[in-house]
């Protein structure tokens, strides 16, 4: 039976993870909260008291904002703190991570990991993995929290951003005019925002980043599919010239410690690019507010210290604000909070079949006229036909290959490449005269290997069921596939045996369901 509380025992992997409404609900919790803490007022019915409840903080790359306000945050909700140290423990000799988190999974009754990883798409992962095994021993499954995985999202420090600029905005949802500036390429903050930002209802952002540190397409395509306005700029001084200027600033810093050598040798220009100066200050429009997730640089810091003590400075209660809103997180996903919450969560993931349709046979078809053409025609069996149709020959043939090394057609068969019914157009035809029969699944590999072809069941020298097949919204469970992402946790090697998982986002683009790394669909293949 579903949980009546929609909240409890939600992975926040991503800032998509959790629904806009949900996203409304936190910051007003958050918002009634700060009140609350502010004007001395109960906080109680904020907080989890469950002794059984364990909190680990799994930092496995360096934080001071994150784990510190998570560390308050669990302080606060009097639950069991763990902080676990991976500089000192076993995890140091290359110790499984899925082990570490089994193990620990056995020590509470009900467990929360925060999670700070270099590998991209750790939470995703572990959320399915240690679930399968919660579900095995017939426990509660754990939650996962993400903070902050190499380049890819930072959702909860995404939620926090928000929450400051709807402060900033007295409460305003319609409409957020934001500039992002800095290393917009590394800044997982930044590309969480891709997402999160949805939380307005009308979006423009303006990016400013020379190109060496300039967003990914795959953040800005995201942006545009989102509805965001989106305008570019390669520094702040042609930002400020360009008119039209926002009054909410947000600043990263820049990560040259993931950059090469080449780009390193610039950092002087590069970080001039982004580094607000004094003499921008009066082409600020009125109420500018700063922002930054922070850390700043000691020496060379792209928001200067002397703007610290002026009215620009939302970077502190931006920092405050990171307390409160993880209050709120732990206490929804614990169930503490939630059975109030009215509105819509996020989509489940249901399997589309559509790609595949049975066509009607509406008149025998003569096997042996349809496919004489240098291909032994076929009395019973399967013919698979159109494959790659009006692409280039070579390609025809690589696809031809690949239907017959994924779907392991080991059998007597012919195959080639033959005109359409255009002699300028050319197809590929496989015909497997010991194939009598193919299964749903072996259908739905097909149209990931080679989508739009048609597949046709023969007898008695006539097709008696045709399928037209085209591509499907998922694409997973092959050996065959593979992200480019050398970050992702699906990465062999990377991690743990995590088995790539892509996602149709658009035509034929595919986004890895761990990392957020958008591909062309050939691009995913390994043949
Ligand atoms: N903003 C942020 O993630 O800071 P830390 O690296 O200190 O956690």
């Amino acid at each position: 039976m579903k949980s009546v509380n929609p909240l409890l025992g939600r992975t926040l992997a991503v800032a998509d993870d959790l629904s806009v409404d949900e996203q409304r609900y936190l910051y007003r919790k958050t918002r009634a909260l700060k009140e609350a803490w502010a004007n001395g007022g109960d906080l109680e019915p904020y907080r989890i008291r469950d002794p059984e409840l364990g909190v680990y903080l799994m930092f496995l790359e360096d934080s001071t904002r994150t784990k510190e306000s998570f560390r308050n945050a669990a302080s606060f909700h009097d639950v069991k703190l763990n902080v676990f140290d991976a500089s000192t423990s076993s995890f140091t000799k290359s110790e499984s991570l899925v082990d570490t988190v089994k193990m620990l999974f056995g020590y509470s009754r009900r467990s929360i990991f925060v999670m700070r990883t270099k590998m991209e798409g750790v939470c995703r992962a572990l959320e399915e993995q240690i679930g399968a095994y919660a579900d095995r021993l017939g426990r509660e499954r754990p939650v996962f929290i993400n903070g902050g995985d190499g380049r890819h999202e930072h959702p909860t420090q995404e939620y926090l951003d928000q929450f400051t600029f709807l402060e900033q905005k007295n409460w305003d949802e319609s409409y957020l005019h934001v500039a992002l500036i800095g290393d917009l390429h590394h800044g997982r903050t930044i590309h969480s925002k891709a997402d999160g930002l949805k939380a307005f209802r009308s979006v423009k952002v303006d990016l400013v980043a020379p190109e060496e540190l300039s967003l990914p397409t795959s953040y800005k395509l995201r942006m545009m599919d989102n509805g965001f306005e989106v305008r570019e700029w390669a520094s702040i001084d042609e930002y400020l010239s360009a008119g039209d200027v926002s009054d909410t600033w947000y600043f990263t810093r820049l990560q040259l410690e993931r950059m090469g050598d080449e780009v390193r040798e610039r950092e002087t220009e590069l970080r001039r690019a982004v580094t607000f100066r004094d003499q921008f200050l009066d082409r600020l429009p009125e109420m500018t507010r700063f922002f930054h997730p922070l850390p700043r640089h000691r020496e060379k810091p792209v928001i200067p210290s002397f703007l610290d003590t002026t009215t620009l400075n939302g970077w502190d209660e931006q920092s405050i604000n990171g307390y409160f809103t993880r209050i709120i997180e732990l206490a929804m996903v614990a169930g503490r909070l939630g059975e109030d919450f009215r509105g819509e969560s996020p989509a489940e993931d249901e399997d589309d079949e559509s790609f595949i349709t049975e066509i009607p046979v509406t008149r025998k078809t003569d096997v042996k006229d349809r496919f004489k053409v240098g291909i032994k025609p076929v009395t019973a069996g399967t013919v698979i036909d159109h494959i790659a149709k009006g692409k280039p020959e070579e390609e025809i043939w690589n696809r031809v290959d690949k239907v017959r090394r994924t779907l392991k057609l080991n059998v007597r068969s012919s195959h080639g490449v033959f005109h359409t019914n255009n002699p300028e157009e050319f197809k590929g035809i496989v015909s497997l005269p010991d194939i009598l029969e193919i299964s749903h699944t072996e259908l739905k590999k097909l149209a990931a290997v080679s989508p739009e072809c048609t597949l046709n069941i023969i007898r008695d020298s006539s097709v008696i069921k045709k399928y037209r097949l085209s591509m499907p919204p998922k694409i997973y469970k092959f050996s065959e596939i593979s992200c480019k992402n050398p970050e992702c946790v699906t990465f062999p090697g990377a991690y743990q045996h995590v088995q790539p998982f892509f996602y149709r986002t658009g035509g034929e683009t595919f986004t890895c369901r761990y990392c957020g790394k958008r591909h062309a669909y050939g691009d995913i293949w390994d043949i």
